[in-house]
């Protein structure tokens, strides 16, 4: 199973492991991962469960598709490495990526 370390916005960092498949919002709520409230359940129409992806990764991430594009405007602080991370599958090739959460969703 691929693993995401997520590092919350004080430097905590969590350590977990994804169903292949599974996105990375999936597998924080999953896992107890404070700061992604994921209100609208992995539907794309929230943006709080933005992330940010580390740049070592974005490659490998990929781009938001149009649609992530239009909700990450209300993501707060967005920048180029911003992702809604129910939108991030993952994958054996993802395994070990590095997943930073904001201090606050929007
Ligand atoms: Fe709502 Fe990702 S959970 S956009």
């Amino acid at each position: 199973m691929p693993k995401i370390t997520f590092v919350t916005f004080d430097g905590t960092k969590y350590e977990v492991e994804a169903q292949d498949g599974a996105t990375v919002m999936e597998a924080a709520v999953k896992n107890g991962v404070p700061g992604i409230e994921a209100e609208c359940g992995g539907a794309c129409a929230c943006a709080t469960c933005h992330v940010y992806v580390d740049e070592a990764w974005t490659d490998k991430t990929g781009e938001p598709q149009a649609m992530e594009e239009d909700m990450l405007d209300f993501a707060q602080d967005s920048n180029e490495t911003s992702r809604l991370s129910c939108q991030i599958k993952m994958t054996q090739e993802l395994d070990g990526v590095v997943i930073r959460i904001p201090e606050f969703q929007a």
